[in-house]
């Protein structure tokens, strides 16, 4: 978190809102205390480790659907009264929730899981199967069931591979007293089918699937977190069903809905008025837009972010020669070795695909067919974003005023 958003969000807190009663109700990460349209997730997901009360393992579970589908909330939902009813029948059991996209690597994934079984291990110098030996040690002398929680367990495989997931899978085979079920959750429906076959099905034992939500639920979910977060009164007709119309066409996403909520309610805030309109809502939605496109920005490679840069510089549409030709000026500029036109082009597709820059197909008679590219993009956001990197600063001076 940036000096910026610390001392923003704290002075904020102090003042006494006109709009918000308490704004940390439509945080992502808040966990509500009713999820309305995830009844069935709920009891499927709770039947699936219910055995555990009765010392059995339960079966391992695959957990996928597309962002902002509940599929965090309601587990973490049934975490919190699965902890609930062990303490309160005297059951012992443990369970161990991961999130890939932070510990994406096999070293932090069981650093965390020895962690949750009373295990300290260093940060590094351990092999991975030491690790491993000390986990299983530690769990057949606990002898208690232990649930693990894979969230976006995609994160992991695309960066590390399947292998630590094959041996957890595996792992029941080693164990005399303790007993692991794994739980595994993803965004990314299609990749459980290039996992190896035998961590598919061992893996995929038990499957929830979380579809999107339509324009009605989601209007549903806002209202009742809204009715915590706003004051009363404040919002204008319209502006919970205009939040949740635009999340339904981006795929049912409850997440963006509450994002959009928040800042239209942000917006207000800052404007100094106690009405949370529909303008606000639309205003909303470009800025959130905006990061979002800040945000890939950010992590283009290098000659990415190169051939942007020579989209800022000069004319408003241009062919993969005009723009190769800029790109090698600020190559040698930056001291760079330049990649082949060949590759710029692909770059250009990608970025194209990303929809950060627009890529038309042209005819030129008989010279053929050639690209004509244009910035598809807030020019101010992309120079913003760029200026933060120091090697870009000369170019954005020197470069941009020709
Ligand atoms: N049924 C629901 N009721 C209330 N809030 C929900 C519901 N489903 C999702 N949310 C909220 O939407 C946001 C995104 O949900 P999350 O569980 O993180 O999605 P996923 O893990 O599927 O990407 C969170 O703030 C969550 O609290
Ligand atoms: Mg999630």
């Amino acid at each position: 978190m940036s000096v910026d958003d610390i001392f923003r969000r704290i002075a904020e807190r102090s003042l006494s809102s006109n709009i918000f009663n308490d704004r940390e109700v439509l945080r992502p990460d808040y966990i509500p205390n009713e999820l309305p349209h995830r009844d069935e997730q709920i009891s499927k997901v709770s039947s699936i480790l219910a055995p555990i009360f009765r010392g059995e393992r339960p079966s391992n579970v695959f957990i996928y659907g597309l962002t902002g589908t509940g599929k965090t909330a309601v587990v973490k939902y049934v975490l919190i009264k699965f902890e609930e009813y062990t303490s309160r029948f005297g059951k012992s059991s443990k369970y161990s929730y991961i999130n890939c996209r932070y510990d994406d690597t096999t070293y932090r994934v069981l650093a965390r899981l020895a962690d949750s079984v009373g295990v300290r291990i260093p940060f590094t110098g351990l092999s991975t199967s030491e690790v491993f030996r000390r986990i299983i040690s530690a769990l057949d002398s606990l002898g208690v069931p232990l649930v693990v929680i894979l969230d976006e367990v995609d994160s992991l495989v695309k960066k590390c591979g399947d292998e630590l997931l094959y041996r957890l899978t595996r792992v029941n085979e080693e164990l005399r007293k303790g007993k692991v079920t794994i739980v595994g959750i993803t965004n990314d429906v299609n990749f459980i089918e290039g996992l190896d076959p035998r961590v598919k099905s061992s893996l995929g034992e038990e499957e929830v699937v979380f579809p999107p939500y339509d324009a009605v639920q989601l209007e549903d979910i806002l209202s009742r977190r809204a009715i915590r977060a706003f004051k009363p009164g404040v919002l204008d007709d319209g502006v919970i069903s205009l939040c949740a119309s635009i999340a339904a066409k981006e795929h049912g996403d409850a997440r963006r809905a509450l994002d959009m909520l928040r800042v239209a309610g942000e917006i207000a805030e800052r404007e100094g008025v106690c009405k949370v309109t529909k303008e606000h809502v639309l205003s909303a939605r470009m800025e959130i837009e905006k990061d979002r496109v800040a945000e890939v920005i950010k992590t283009l490679p290098l000659h990415s972010k190169l051939v942007l840069l020579s989209l800022t510089i000069g004319g408003e549409s241009r062919t993969t020669g005009d723009v190769y030709n800029v790109y090698r000026e600020l190559c040698r500029y930056l001291n760079v070795d330049p990649v082949t036109q060949r590759r710029i082009s692909d770059i250009v597709s990608e970025l194209d695909m990303v929809g950060i820059i627009n890529a038309k197909v042209v005819s030129r008679g008989r010279y053929g067919k050639t690209r004509l590219i244009k910035l598809n993009t807030d020019l101010d956001t992309l120079i913003r974003v760029l200026k933060e990197e120091e090697r870009f600063e000369g170019i954005i001076k020197n470069f941009r005023s020709r």
